[in-house]
């Protein structure tokens, strides 16, 4: 299991790269499969969730390379294949293979997906979908097997607008005959992300981005090539660290639109950024207001950086309160934020935030990817040091993250 160890109280300056969205290619891998023979995907993170999905990819006899953050996938020899559980259960997002295979093979087996716990994450929309679409499910314990003769376009109204449930669909979607319409879709950037590279490998779809998808279907798709767009949920992690400790902390590469209520939270609390291009700066807040925070699917204030930004609100001059409507408990990390100093209370899906106090360094614990995260900017503004356990499910969703604070002065390692 691995560590960080974290010295508290140093400014941040410099800058950080954001790098690929660990959420859009975690998908982009698994549709590269509808490929007739290759696929190229640019900008894809070093992260642990990626290596696995190589894993299964050439376990369909696909051929994978990666140079430098380049990724080439050759599909040609492609061949069914049984996903095991050991696999499927390492992140949430080989899911999207139940999808990508319907659409190739007309069949999948894999067990339920993996990922954060951070509540009961059914996949109860996606499997609906699929029936929809024609497919037999047989569930045997953990494992999923689906089956279609054909799969034939259809209506498909989400009862939530679900991530994954409109990617996995729209992925099978593409590969059924006639036409699917997708309602109440989900409008994450990561899904326009996945539909154009299926456009531009030879899909017909068309509202990626708005709540209702069009999707054509089509078997002719081949050479997709795709750029990942940058992670919204890194680059608000740093402005959140930049709001906090950083002197001219900047963000490269992010996306504006992309994150526009957390920098709204933040000018809510207190900050000021300048913006050229895609480069925003930051600089630590004088005195941080206290905020409300209410998480929503797109364009509303992510979930993701719920956990991130709780930190923040504990040096808040006076109470604040964050109503998590995506998860039913995503406030894990507030345990180990209150051993620390911090004081907050959840009750249901609402954590009141009672600040500002003074954090102290101590051992803690990664319960997920975000929590995490709000415990490694915790750390970073403590006293003293800060040793965080399990953080294997930090590097799943951040690249380089030591190499890239440490580049900014912050005092961190692993150990
Ligand atoms: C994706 C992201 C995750 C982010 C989330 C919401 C990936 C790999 N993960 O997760 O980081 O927190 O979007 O922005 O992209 N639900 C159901 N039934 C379903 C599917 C979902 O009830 O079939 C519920 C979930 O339990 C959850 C809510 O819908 O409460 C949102 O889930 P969803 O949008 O599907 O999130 P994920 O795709 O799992």
């Amino acid at each position: 299991m691995s560590k960080l160890k974290i010295e508290g109280g140093n400014e941040l300056t410099g800058s950080i790269k954001i790098s690929g969205a660990k959420n859009s290619a975690v998908a982009l891998i698994p549709a590269a499969i509808l490929s007739k023979t290759r696929s190229t995907i640019f900008n894809v993170p070093k992260i642990s969730d990626i290596e696995y999905l190589i894993k299964i990819t050439e376990l369909l006899n696909c051929q994978v390379s990666i140079k430098e953050d380049i990724m080439s996938i050759d599909t040609t020899n492609i061949r069914y294949n049984a996903i095991p559980e050991e696999l499927s259960e390492m992140m949430r997002a080989s899911y999207y293979y139940m999808g990508a295979m319907l659409a190739r093979f007309k069949k999948a087996e894999i067990s339920f997906p993996g990922g954060c716990k951070i509540g009961n994450r059914p996949i109860d929309l996606h499997l609906k979908g699929f029936e929809k679409l024609g497919a037999k499910i047989t569930q045997i314990k953990n494992k999923y097997i689906l089956e279609a003769k054909e799969l034939i376009g259809t209506k498909i109204y989400l009862d939530f607008a679900s991530v994954g449930a409109t990617i996995n669909l729209m992925l099978a979607a593409v590969g059924a005959k006639g036409k699917t319409i997708i309602e109440n879709a989900a409008k994450e950037p990561e899904i326009v992300n996945i539909a154009s590279f299926l456009i531009n490998m030879g899909a017909q779809i068309k509202g990626a981005g708005t709540s209702t998808i069009i999707i054509e279907g089509t078997n002719d798709l081949d050479n997709g090539i795709v750029e990942v767009f940058p992670d919204r949920i890194e680059a608000s992690t740093y402005l959140i660290l930049g709001a906090l400790i950083g002197k001219d902390l900047t963000i490269e590469g992010a996306i504006k639109e992309h994150i526009n209520p957390v920098l709204d939270k933040l000018v809510e609390a207190g900050a000021n950024y300048n913006i050229t291009n895609n480069r925003i700066t930051i600089s630590k807040i004088n005195k941080i207001k206290p905020v409300s925070i209410k998480t929503q699917v797109y364009p509303g204030f992510p979930t993701d950086v719920q956990q991130p930004f709780t930190t923040l609100l504990t040096q808040a001059e006076g109470n604040s309160k964050i109503i998590e409507t995506i998860y039913e408990s995503r406030f894990k990390h507030t345990e180990y934020l209150n051993l620390m100093g911090a004081d907050t209370t959840a009750e249901g899906n609402v954590l009141y935030i009672k600040g500002p106090t003074k954090l102290k360094g101590e051992n803690v614990y990664a319960t997920d990817l975000r929590g995490g995260a709000s415990l490694v900017i915790a750390a970073l503004i403590a006293e003293g040091t800060t040793t965080i356990d399990n953080t294997e499910h930090i590097l799943r969703g951040y690249e380089d993250i030591v190499i890239k604070l440490q580049k900014v002065g912050a005092k961190i390692e692993e150990i």
